[in-house]
This record gives C-alpha cells, sequence and structure tokens, in this order.
C-alpha cells in the first residue's frame, strides 16, 4: 500500500540503474578528491553500487590552487584506466574539467582547447564567496568560442539566495544548472537545501551529479532526501542521461 507511505525517499534509491554522473573527482592526486588510486578504486565501486555505471570524472582546474591542465587530466585518466586493467577491474573512467571562471581562465579559453563534458558542454563554477567581477565577460566569451557552460552547484553559492533574479539572469546568459544530488539531504546545510528546493521548484535545474570527493559523500548518500515535491530532482536526473554515449 504505497499509496499511503509518505515517508522520504532516500538518496541513493532516487539513481537509476545504468545511470550517469558528470561531476566527481575521482583521479587520484589531482586536487582535493581522491588521494591514493585505492580512494580511486573504492569510490568508483561506490558509485557503481547506486547504479552509475558511466563516469565523468571532473578535477579542479583553478590556477594557483590545483594547477591541472588538459594535458595532466587526460594522463591521469588513462594512467588510472591502465591501473584498472590491471587490477581486473573492467571499466573505463571518462574525464573532463571543472573550471573555476577567473582571469586564468578567460585567458585559458582561448589559448588551448577545453576539456567538454559532450560535445562543447564546459562544467564551470564560482567562489563559494562572491562572484568575479568578469563573470558575464566570461560566460559570453565561453560561448562565443563555442561552448556550452554548464554551472556546478548553483544552489550552494550563499551569495546568490537573497537575490534569485541573479539565478535567472544566469540562465538567460546561457548557463545551464547542474544541481549537487548531496543538497538534497542536507549536507551542505540548510540554506542550500532550500536554495536546491527552491530552484528545482522553478524548473531551473537541467541536471543532477554526485560531486563526490570522499568516503563521506558516499555514506550521505543513505540520506533521505527533504522536499515534499522530489519530481523536479527526479526530472533533473533523468535529464542527466543526455551525457550518455
Ligand atoms: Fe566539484
Amino acid at each position: 500500500m504505497f499509496f499511503f507511505n509518505k515517508k522520504k525517499p532516500i538518496l541513493k534509491d532516487l539513481i537509476p540503474d545504468n545511470h550517469i554522473d558528470f561531476h566527481s573527482h575521482l583521479l587520484f592526486g589531482l586536487d582535493d578528491g581522491a588521494k591514493t588510486f585505492e580512494d580511486t578504486l573504492a569510490l568508483v565501486k561506490a558509485m557503481q553500487g547506486f547504479g552509475i555505471k558511466e563516469m565523468i570524472t571532473t578535477p579542479h582546474v583553478m590556477n594557483h590552487v590545483w594547477n591541472n591542465t588538459h594535458d595532466i587530466i587526460t594522463s591521469k585518466r588513462d594512467e588510472v584506466n591502465t591501473l584498472f586493467k590491471q587490477h581486473g577491474v573492467d571499466f573505463t573512467i571518462k574525464a573532463a574539467a571543472e573550471y573555476l571562471m577567473d582571469d586564468y581562465f578567460l585567458t585559458l579559453i582561448h589559448t588551448e582547447p577545453l576539456l567538454v563534458l559532450k560535445d562543447n558542454y564546459v562544467l564551470v563554477e564560482m567562489s563559494y564567496i562572491n562572484a568575479p567581477l568578469q563573470l558575464y565577460d566570461i560566460i559570453f566569451e565561453l560561448q562565443v568560442a563555442g561552448y556550452k557552460p554548464v554551472l556546478a552547484h548553483p544552489e550552494r553559492y550563499n551569495f546568490l539566495h537573497n537575490k534569485f533574479e541573479e539565478y535567472s539572469r544566469l540562465k538567460n546568459a546561457g548557463c545551464l544548472f547542474q544541481i549537487n544530488m548531496l543538497s538534497t539531504v542536507g549536507y551542505y546545510g540548510e540554506f542550500v537545501a532550500r536554495a536546491a528546493e527552491q530552484l528545482l521548484k522553478k524548473g531551473m535545474i537541467d541536471f543532477a551529479s554526485s560531486d563526490i570527493h570522499h568516503e563521506k559523500h558516499v555514506a550521505s548518500f543513505d540520506g533521505k532526501v527533504l522536499f515534499k515535491d522530489i519530481k523536479p530532482l527526479e526530472e533533473a536526473i533523468a535529464n542527466t542521461l543526455f551525457f550518455k554515449e
């Protein structure tokens, strides 16, 4: 009699089988995600256990903090795939990047091919403290160069919570929005969960991904989704299949 069952769903139960995830930090030693190959392997296995069978992992590209380049990321991806084979793991990981939108990124747009999620889709993020002054110039330049920006975790930018119209401005400027699934269980706190719920309710979220860095993130997929209406979340999860090959 599930009709009467008003229990909140467990996040990991909302992930369909053979799903894809396009935001995570699984390549060991490149950023604040996996530190060793064992970490990489444990995170990949945990994600597979949730039903995620394709992963486009996205190391940070953040000048002076995580100095990852196109070549560093693709070499590490190849190294990890070789290690998978050597360990008898039948899995191939893909890699793109999570680019911080700053002056350095503005230069990068014109100097090297960006790592894309698929076709011309590029995952971008902002600082959690404030937006860059040249935010809309960056978004414009990125599109002039032929890319489509996918803004990572819009719900996590606290400085936007009290000016919701800014979210509309970002969407109108051409950004697609990717929610972090863990925002829905309150992992990043109440305000982020509330912003996530509002964005979903307004139909502004295009995709959902894990942004998994470590074991604590994995464990939090056992959390309950806090929202009354989970339909927009389910739709965002389903839309994410767009990135599957
Ligand atoms: Fe991330």
